[in-house]
């Protein structure tokens, strides 16, 4: 009789099996990085590296991608201009994806509407809006973020939120496949999106209201002046909590008297109490600890669980982390 052996687990996907065959996906335009720092491409300055890094250049090559990796079971993430992101030290073992190759990146004005595509800035969105004297998207103005990551987190800034002017959202699911969405199907609710949860935003179609171009740019250098007098410069993700029902998280830590506790190079901005700030040499674990004393405080002296605004991706580091120090530069532009 011949012995039985029972069959050994799978291996674990080995990075080296799956990484030629992504790059292989990728056309002649796309722009292709192996172990990316993402200290790189978060304005928080932190967090190791991605395996893989990619910025594809069309649609159908963004769908073959994500196709791939959802059929092979690796992990993937739609990076935006990671203004509300933290990443871990250790990187993210998969695939990192920026929409910001020119053809995610249009805003174009038609009429009342601008279609614009997921990798915009939100800045020029508010800019071109203005071009045009087309009223309503004067709040995006300061938001340092992409058009996609203000869709998937409903993000939003001087009483106003990015779906009070969405009308339809160009949506991919994870295997390739594209529609248009109404904004009425998109389960928004206060900084968040349910649609766009295990959906990608590939750009969407805005709606304003005639203007002019004078008391549009007032009001937006009325909301800049605001936010530059009580939101700082330094790098950080914005606001790390949302808002509670009983009160203003940056009041709450104010009140809690945690204005500049820190934790190695990361601290509570003096500014404002909800951002936490990078002073250049904070690691992902220095601002996750920081993040966990403000909660275990909350809790414990009011009572409150603080939820993360800022969305944390990746792995622990295995071994000690040099930070990767940033050049001076302009975390809001
Ligand atoms: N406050 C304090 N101390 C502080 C900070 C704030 O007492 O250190 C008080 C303020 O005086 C105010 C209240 O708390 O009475 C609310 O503060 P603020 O007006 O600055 O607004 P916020 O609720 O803290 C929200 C958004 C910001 C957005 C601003 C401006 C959330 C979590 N935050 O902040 O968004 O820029 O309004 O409209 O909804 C972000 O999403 O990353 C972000 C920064």
């Amino acid at each position: 009789m011949s012995p039985t052996f029972s069959s050994p687990p799978p291996p674990p996907l080995a990075t080296s099996d799956w990484v030629g065959e992504a790059v292989r996906l990728a056309g002649p335009e796309t722009l292709v990085r192996r172990d990316e720092p993402l200290a790189r491409h978060t304005t928080l300055r932190v967090g190791g590296p991605a395996d893989l890094f990619i910025e594809p250049a069309a649609e159908e090559e963004l769908g073959r991608l994500i196709a791939f990796c959802h059929g092979r079971g690796i992990a993937f993430f739609i990076l935006g201009r990671g203004s509300n992101l933290l990443v871990r030290d250790g990187g993210f073992r998969g695939v990192v994806i920026r929409l910001s190759h020119p053809y995610f990146s249009r805003v174009e004005l038609s009429g009342l509407r601008i279609v614009c595509g997921a990798g915009a800035r939100l800045k020029a969105v508010a800019v071109e809006a203005r071009r045009h004297a087309l009223a309503g998207f004067e709040f995006l103005e300061g938001i340092p973020g992409s058009v996609g990551g203000a869709l998937r987190m409903n993000a939003g800034a001087m009483g106003g939120a990015t779906f009070d002017c969405v009308e339809s959202v160009r949506v991919m699911d994870y295997d390739g496949v594209v529609a248009d969405w109404p904004a009425a199907r998109m389960e928004v609710g206060y900084r968040e999106c349910g649609a766009l949860r295990n959906r990608i935003a590939l750009g969407a179609r805005l709606a304003g209201s005639a203007g002019s171009r004078a008391a549009i740019g007032e009001k937006m250098a009325s909301f800049s002046q605001k936010r530059w007098g009580s939101q700082p410069a330094a790098p950080s993700a914005g606001c790390a909590f949302k808002n509670p029902a009983q009160i203003p998280a940056g009041r709450l830590i104010e009140e809690l008297g945690m204005k500049g506790a820190r934790c190695g190079g990361a601290s509570v901005s003096l500014e404002h109490g909800n951002f936490i700030v990078n002073d250049g040499t904070a690691t992902a674990r220095d601002v996750l600890d920081l993040i966990e004393l403000i909660r275990g405080r909350a809790r414990e002296a009011r009572g409150i669980a603080l939820e993360l605004e800022v969305q944390i991706i990746g792995d622990p580091a295995s071994r000690a982390v040099t930070p990767t120090p940033f050049e001076a530069g302009d975390p809001h532009e």
